[in-house]
C-alpha cells in the first residue's frame, strides 16, 4: 500500500475551472462561507430552499441522544410530492423525467406529469393491497421505469422500501424480507442483461417457499420480458392492478423522520446490515449535492447516473436527488457492452447527455478497450463527469477527462457510503481546482477529519482513519432492528465521531486521498462485499472444512474476491482441486449472487493463523497478489506460508 500512496502523492497535475464554467456554476464560494459561519443554519436554509415542507420545521438538529440524530423533526413533508407533483404544479409537467432505454433497444419517455400519474396509480395499488405508512415493501426489479415508480409510490404513502439488487440470490432476498418483515414484494418476470432475458421471479418464488413461512402477503409482478412464470394465489400482475387503480392520489404529509428506506449493505460480519434512512434530511442533502456537485441546471441538462437502483447510488442519484431537483435523466436497463462495446457512448450521443456519473471500474474497463470506441461517437454534449464507489487512480481520472470529457470537463470524485446517504467529500465544479486521484474536500456543511488509532487528528501530510466529526442531514438513522450494532460499528471507536471504515490521507494542501477499507469489507467493482459473508457461504458447503477470503487488488475491478479453502478430510477424494474450485465458485454465486463469486479459489491444507487462532488475511493477500509474503512472526506455524505459496505454484 505504501508504494501506492507515494505514487499517488507524486501526482502534481492541477485542473482549475475555466472562467466560462465558473461564470455559470451552481456552486458558489459563499456556500463554504455560510456553512463555516453556521453549519446548522446552512442546512436549514438549504432544506427550506430546496424542498417543499407541508409543515415548516422549527428545529434543525436534535442531537440530544447521540448517535441517534433527528433533523428538521417537527416539520412534515411528502418525499414523492417533492420529487413529482410540485414540478408539475410549477409548470414543468412536460419536462422529461426519464429517457428510458431498454437493453434490446425499446424506449419509453416519461415526463414529470406522466411519472406523477404513474406513481399516483401505484400508490393506490399499494393502499388497496393493505400497505400503509411504516410497512416494508421489498423491491426486486431490473432497471426499468417501474423500479423508480415503485420506490416513489412506497415513499408517497409513507411506507418503507427495501430494494434488493436484481443480481442477488433467493437466499439474499429471503434474509432481507425476513429481517424487515416485508409485507409485499414487487418484482418482474425478468429483465434484459447481456443480450438475453434473465429471470427474476423464480428467485422471489424460491425465497418465499420453505423456511418458517413468510411475512409476505402479495407479490406484484411487472411484465418485462414476457417469459413464462409460475403463478401462485399471492401473485398479482402489476399491469392489471395499475389498470384498475384510480388516477387520483393526494400526497399526505409525513414527519421529517419518517423512515424512507432500508438498504442492506455488507459489514464485517456475515449478516448484512439494514441501513435505515429517513425523509427530510436525506432529501435535503441528496438534492443539494445533486445540484452543487454535478452543477445541475435542470432546464437544460441531461443527466445520467449509471448505477442500478439496487445500490445506494441509484437511490440517491437516480431517484431522490435528481427527481427532487427536477432533472431530466437517462435510465438504461442493460450492460455497457451489449449489443456492442460503444453502447454507453451511443446513448450519450443519442440523448445529448451533459452530466455522466459512473464508477472507476467502468472507466478502467473502457480504458482497456481503447479510446477508439468512444471516439466513434459525438460526446460533445458532456460538460461534467463524476466518479463514485472506489478510489479513482490518476491515470483513469485523466483518461476520463481527456477521452470522454474532451479534455475540458471537470471530473468530480465523490466519496460517500450507503450509511452517509449522500455525497460527503467532493470537489465542486466551477470552484475547486481539481487534483486527479484525490476526492479533495468535504462539501459545505460537512465536517471530516483523519485520525490516528487513538483518536488524534493526524494533520496534513499524514494518513489515518476517516471520520465525520459532526452529524449530517442524510446520515443513517440506525441499523434496522439492531441499535447496538449501529453503536458498535460506527461510534464505539471514536465516541462522538462517525467511523467510516476507510483509510485516508491528508496531503499538504489539506486535500483528502481515500485509500480503501480498513476492515474486512472488500470493494469489487464499487460494490461492497463482506469477507465474512463469503466465508460463511463457503463453509456452508459440505466439501469445505475452513475458508478464508481476501480482497486482492485487481486492475479493472479494484479488488477481486480470492478464497483459500481447506477441504474436509472425508471429501478429499470426492473431487479434484479444480473441480472443487468450480463447485464452490458456483455455490457462492448461487447463495449470495454472481457479484460475490470468487475470482479464484485455492485449495490448501492449512490457513495462516495467529496463536490466538485469528486468520492472518494480510498474508493471504500477499499471496493472492503475488507479492513477497510479509512479516510472519506472529503466526502459530511460521512454515505454513511457504506451504501455501508452494501449493499455489
Ligand atoms: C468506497 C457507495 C474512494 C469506500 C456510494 C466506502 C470510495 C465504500 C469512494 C462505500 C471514492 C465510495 N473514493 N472510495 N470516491 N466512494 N468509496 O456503501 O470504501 O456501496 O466506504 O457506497 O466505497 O460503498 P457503498
Amino acid at each position: 500500500m505504501s508504494t501506492q500512496i507515494d505514487h499517488l502523492l507524486d501526482e502534481s497535475r492541477r485542473f482549475p475551472p475555466s472562467p466560462e464554467f465558473a461564470a455559470q456554476a451552481v456552486a458558489t464560494e459563499q456556500l463554504y462561507t455560510d456553512a463555516a459561519a453556521d453549519r446548522l443554519a446552512f442546512w436549514a436554509d438549504r432544506s427550506r430552499e430546496l424542498l417543499h415542507w407541508h409543515t415548516p420545521f422549527t428545529r434543525t438538529l436534535d442531537w440530544s441522544n447521540p448517535p441517534f440524530a433527528k433533523w428538521f423533526d417537527d416539520g412534515e413533508l411528502n418525499v414523492a410530492y417533492n420529487c413529482l407533483d410540485r414540478h408539475v404544479e410549477a409548470g414543468n409537467g412536460d419536462r422529461v423525467a426519464f429517457h428510458f432505454e431498454g437493453e434490446p433497444g425499446d424506449t419509453r419517455t416519461l415526463t414529470y406529469a406522466e411519472l406523477t400519474a404513474e406513481v399516483k396509480k401505484a400508490a393506490n395499488v399499494l393502499t388497496k393491497l393493505g400497505i400503509s405508512a411504516g410497512d416494508r415493501v421489498a423491491i426486486y426489479l431490473p432497471m426499468i421505469p417501474e423500479a423508480v415508480i415503485a420506490m416513489l409510490a412506497v415513499a408517497r404513502i409513507g411506507a418503507v422500501h427495501s430494494v434488493v439488487f436484481g443480481g442477488f440470490s433467493a437466499d439474499s432476498i429471503r434474509s432481507r424480507i425476513d429481517d424487515a418483515n416485508a409485507k409485499l414484494v414487487i418484482t418482474a418476470d425478468g429483465g434484459y442483461r447481456k443480450g438475453k432475458a434473465s429471470s427474476l421471479k423464480p428467485a422471489v418464488d424460491a425465497a418465499l417457499t420453505g423456511g418458517d413461512g413468510t411475512s409476505v402477503e402479495h407479490v406484484l409482478v411487472v411484465k418485462r420480458t414476457g417469459q413464462d412464470v409460475d403463478w401462485t394465489d399471492r401473485d398479482l400482475w402489476w399491469h392489471d392492478e395499475m389498470a384498475a387503480a384510480p388516477a387520483e392520489h393526494e400526497a399526505q404529509p409525513f414527519p421529517a423522520e419518517n423512515p424512507l428506506f432500508i438498504l442492506y449493505t455488507s459489514g464485517t460480519t456475515g449478516k448484512p446490515k439494514g441501513i435505515l434512512h429517513t425523509s427530510g434530511g436525506y432529501l435535503t442533502q441528496t438534492a443539494f449535492t445533486t445540484q452543487a456537485v454535478f452543477d445541475l441546471h435542470p432546464e437544460t441538462d441531461v443527466y445520467w447516473c449509471t448505477a442500478d437502483v439496487g445500490w445506494v447510488t441509484g437511490h440517491s442519484y437516480v431517484v431522490y436527488g435528481p427527481l427532487a431537483s427536477g432533472a431530466t435523466q437517462v435510465l438504461y436497463e442493460g450492460t455497457p457492452d451489449t449489443p456492442h462495446p460503444g453502447r454507453w457512448w451511443e446513448l450519450i450521443e443519442k440523448y445529448k447527455v451533459s452530466i455522466l456519473y459512473t464508477a472507476p471500474t467502468a472507466i478502467r474497463t473502457f480504458m482497456k478497450l481503447g479510446r477508439q470506441i468512444p471516439q466513434k461517437f459525438d460526446l460533445s454534449s458532456l460538460r461534467v463527469l463524476g466518479s463514485v464507489g472506489e478510489p479513482i487512480n490518476p491515470e483513469a481520472w485523466v483518461w476520463y477527462r481527456e477521452v470522454i470529457g474532451a479534455g475540458k470537463t471537470p471530473v468530480v470524485d465523490t466519496w460517500w457510503q450507503t450509511e452517509t446517504g449522500a455525497i460527503m467529500v467532493s470537489a465542486l465544479p466551477g470552484i475547486t481546482s481539481l487534483k486527479p486521484g484525490s476526492a479533495q474536500v468535504p462539501i459545505p456543511g460537512i465536517s471530516i477529519d483523519v485520525l490516528d488509532d487513538s483518536g488524534t487528528p493526524v494533520g496534513e501530510g499524514n494518513g489515518g482513519l476517516l471520520v465525520v466529526t459532526e452529524p449530517w442531514p442524510s446520515m443513517l438513522r440506525g441499523i434496522w432492528g439492531d441499535p447496538d450494532r449501529f453503536k458498535e460499528t460506527y461510534w464505539e471507536k471514536f465516541g462522538d465521531k462517525y467511523f467510516a471504515g476507510d483509510g485516508a490521507r491528508l496531503d499538504d494542501d489539506g486535500d483528502l486521498w481515500l485509500l480503501g477499507r480498513v476492515d474486512d469489507v472488500m470493494n469489487v467493482s464499487g460494490h461492497r462485499l463482506s469477507t465474512a459473508e463469503i466465508e460463511s457461504s463457503l463453509v456452508a458447503h459440505p466439501l469445505t472444512a475452513e475458508a478464508a477470503v481476501v480482497g486482492a487488488s485487481d486492475e479493472t475491478t479494484g479488488q477481486a474476491v480470492v478464497a483459500f479453502v481447506i477441504i474436509k478430510a472425508s471429501q478429499t477424494d470426492a473431487a479434484s482441486a479444480g473441480d472443487v474450485a468450480e463447485i464452490l465458485r458456483a455455490h457462492v454465486a448461487q447463495q449470495i449472487g454472481a457479484i460475490a463469486r470468487p475470482r479464484q479459489i485455492f485449495v490448501v491444507n492449512e490457513l495462516p493463523k495467529t496463536r490466538s487462532g485469528k486468520i492472518m488475511r494480510r498474508l493471504l493477500r500477499d499471496v493472492a497478489e503475488g507479492r513477497e509474503v510479509g512479516d510472519t512472526t506472529t503466526l502459530a506455524d511460521t512454515a505454513i506460508m511457504q506451504v501455501i505459496t508452494d501449493a499455489m505454484k
